[in-house]
Order: structure tokens, then C-alpha cells, then sequence
């Protein structure tokens, strides 16, 4: 029997071939992320909430036609807690729009990608807006080809106001946030545990 983590990407492939078509290459990025020099001992997890859909189409880019938020970039690496790169690592994404609404029926704003070589992932999205009681947030599932499953949320850390109010908020999910030529530039890197550093 393959491994859950095989299974789970080989459909995603399956699915990605469909919808490569459709979306616009993310092109390189123009610098690498330089490693932390010290990781923690894991990126804690949190829930899951009930909007995750499975099979999401593979895309480094969720930006619609329509997008009207603020555009996003969310990069970062997937590293050992011994800061090790975790190349082909799993990164599944999904947020709602604007508008704090989730596409329940088909992917907006939801897509994985592979980390590459360095261990790094990029996703072009924009910012998601606000819903009732929660501060605005991205889902996230991190697997690593060796690793459990992790899944967790990031924040924006530019909204204490919010944060305050959402007893899921972290610190340490926080991104570190820039905005640079009217884009918002978002990095987060995951440590996954690995039984090796
Ligand atoms: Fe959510």
C-alpha cells in the first residue's frame, strides 16, 4: 500500500494537469531566501477548521481575474529542526477572498506546490479579508516526503486590533511582513520534525 503522502500527491498531480493550463506561471524568484540560523523544534499546529477541501489543483499562483484584494506574495522554506532545507515538501494553501468568503464549491484561493531544491515555496495571492470572529488568516498543510502532517494557520501581524480578538492568534505563526512596490511581501518558514537534524 503507498504512503498516504504518495497517494495524496499523486492525485494532486492528477488534478494539476487539468488546471495547469489555465494559470500563469510563477516566475523565479529574483533572490533566494536566505535559512534561518537557528529553528524551533516544530511549527505549532492548529486546527483545521471546516472549510478545507482535499485535491486542490497544483499552482504557485491564486490570484482570480476578478481579485480586488491586495496582492500577496507568501514565500518561505520548509527546513529540519536542525535548519536543514526539506526539498519536495507538500504545501497546501487555501484562504477566503476579500470579502472573508471561502469558495466551497471550487478552488478560489486554494492550490499546493512542491518546495524546491533550497526547500522553498512561493504563492502569488492577495490578502484575505475578514469574517466573524476570526482575525484574517491563511490555512495551511505542510508535509515534508518523511514527515507527519502539519496543519496550522498564519497571521498578518500589521492587525494587533484583530488579533487581539481571535483566541487562535500567535505570535509565532505571525509572517514577517513587508509591502514593497504595492505589494505585500509575506515569509513564513515551516520546521516540520523529521527524527534527524
Ligand atoms: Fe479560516
Amino acid at each position: 500500500m503507498p504512503e498516504p503522502w504518495l497517494t495524496r500527491r499523486s492525485t494532486m498531480a492528477g488534478i494539476a494537469g487539468a488546471a495547469a493550463a489555465a494559470v500563469l506561471p510563477v516566475p523565479a524568484s529574483a533572490r533566494p531566501l536566505a535559512p534561518p540560523t537557528v529553528c524551533t523544534h516544530g511549527t505549532p499546529s492548529q486546527t483545521e477548521g471546516p472549510l478545507y477541501r482535499p485535491s486542490t489543483p497544483r499552482r504557485g499562483d491564486l490570484r482570480e481575474p476578478d481579485s480586488a484584494g491586495e496582492q500577496l506574495v507568501l514565500e518561505g522554506l520548509v527546513l529540519t529542526p536542525g535548519c536543514r532545507p526539506l526539498p519536495g515538501a507538500m504545501i497546501d494553501v487555501w484562504h477566503c477572498d476579500e470579502n472573508g468568503r471561502y469558495d466551497n464549491r471550487g478552488f478560489r484561493y486554494r492550490g499546493h506546490d512542491f518546495t524546491d531544491a533550497a526547500g522553498a515555496f512561493r504563492f502569488r495571492t492577495i490578502r484575505p479579508g475578514r469574517y466573524p470572529d476570526r482575525t484574517p488568516h491563511i490555512h495551511v498543510k505542510v508535509q515534508g516526503r518523511t514527515t507527519p502532517l502539519l496543519t496550522t494557520q498564519l497571521y498578518f501581524p500589521d492587525l494587533p486590533y484583530d488579533n487581539i480578538g481571535d483566541s487562535l492568534y500567535r505570535d509565532d505563526l505571525a509572517l514577517r511582513l513587508e509591502r514593497a512596490g504595492g505589494i505585500w511581501l509575506a515569509r513564513f518558514d515551516f520546521v516540520l520534525p523529521t527524527g534527524r537534524r
